[in-house]
């Protein structure tokens, strides 16, 4: 038995934060940062009252709406997020709690910016085992808790938003996942990371005063390491599924930077308008760039039964990865 995604939905916060707002208050322009990353605006979260468990639950209330089921027939939530509301209960119990999905485990799945395809290839292994029938699996961020608005390296590039999708079985043996290739390398750990908050640097005066509740990285050397494992991943699973950029409806990268995906898109001989790309308004959402990416497709009707779906992510670890699925 296959997994196959069965609805999709995404919930972004109204309040824009765009590249002229970011000029206000860093040393930085619309122009660098539109040339060198493709973002014009991402979407803020403002209200201090709400973290991450709000936009998933915005987005689980509408995946059970749309797919006219009631919320105790799921199974099993998987959230996938690097800014959880508290280190635990995890999101994913808070989401349960908030839609009443009262027949439902839920677990939190720490990926980075690879969480969504770690989170889709779990759940639906679940689906495949026969044991599972309905299961959410969403990624969702409130980045803008853990900016550092000071810092133009790294702020001008993240916004919040949430996305996710409903896996059931599969119609047939044609359609759902049809293949995934998920990898890890911790020595990566050193170039894109948050020090402060967990077991090594529990929060306290000195970690507030050295910003340790910050993200922090080393934007060039991730770069090289996105582009590389990112057009590396997308190729293989082309080769090991005898795609052809013709045989391919979309291409779904992670969005990080415009370049990176690019440099996919041409390892892949895609054109770019196969290419899913919405880095400009929404900036890097981090677990919930793909499936946000997804939920639009979706939306727009760009993907008639039997479209072939790539998708490629790349995240802190590093993690990184690609899934190779087929819409029914
Ligand atoms: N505005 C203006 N200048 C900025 C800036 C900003 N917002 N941010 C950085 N700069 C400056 C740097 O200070 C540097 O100045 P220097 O040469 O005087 O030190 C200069 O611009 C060039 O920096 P560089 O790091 O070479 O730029 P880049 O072309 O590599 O682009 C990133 C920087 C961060 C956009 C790019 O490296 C990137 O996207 N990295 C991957 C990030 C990522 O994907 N992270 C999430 C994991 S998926």
């Amino acid at each position: 038995m296959k997994a196959a995604i069965t609805a999709t939905a995404k919930y972004l916060p109204d309040s824009i934060l765009s590249n002229h707002d970011l000029e206000k208050i860093l040393d930085t322009s619309d122009e660098w940062i539109r040339t060198r990353t493709g973002i014009r605006e991402r979407r803020i979260l403002r209200d201090p009252e709400k973290a991450t468990s709000f936009l998933c639950t915005e987005v689980a209330r509408r995946i059970i709406e749309k797919r006219g089921i009631a919320a105790d027939e799921i199974d099993l939530i998987i959230v996938a997020t690097m800014t959880p509301d508290m280190i635990f209960p995890s999101t994913a119990c808070l989401v349960q709690r908030n839609v009443q999905a009262t027949n439902a485990w839920a677990f939190d799945l720490s990926g980075a910016c690879s969480g969504f395809l770690y989170a889709l290839n779990t759940g639906a292994q679940f689906i495949v085992a026969g044991t599972h029938k309905k299961v959410l699996v969403i990624g969702g961020e409130k980045m803008s808790a853990v900016m550092d608005y000071t810092d133009r390296n790294t702020c001008v590039l993240f916004g919040d938003g949430a996305a996710g999708v409903l896996l059931e079985p599969a119609r047939d043996e044609q359609h759902g996942l049809l293949d995934a290739k998920l990898q890890a390398d911790g020595e990566g750990s050193e170039h894109l990371y948050m020090l402060g908050g967990g077991s090594r640097c529990p929060a306290s005066q000195e970690t507030v005063e050295n910003g340790m509740h910050f993200l922090r990285q080393d934007g060039r050397q991730v770069f090289k390491s996105a582009v590389t494992q990112m057009a590396d991943t997308a190729e293989e699973i082309m080769r090991r599924n005898g795609l052809s950029s013709e045989d391919i409806g979309y291409l779904v990268p992670h969005q990080a930077n415009y370049r990176i995906i690019q440099a996919t898109a041409e390892r892949m001989g895609i054109d770019m308008r196969k290419v899913a790309v919405n880095i400009d308004r929404y900036g890097n959402t981090s677990a919930a760039t793909i499936p946000i990416c997804i939920a639009e497709l979706d939306e727009e009707g760009k993907l008639p039964p039997g479209s072939n779906l790539v998708l490629v992510s790349f995240g802190a670890g590093y993690t990184w990865g690609g899934i190779y699925l087929k819409w029914q």
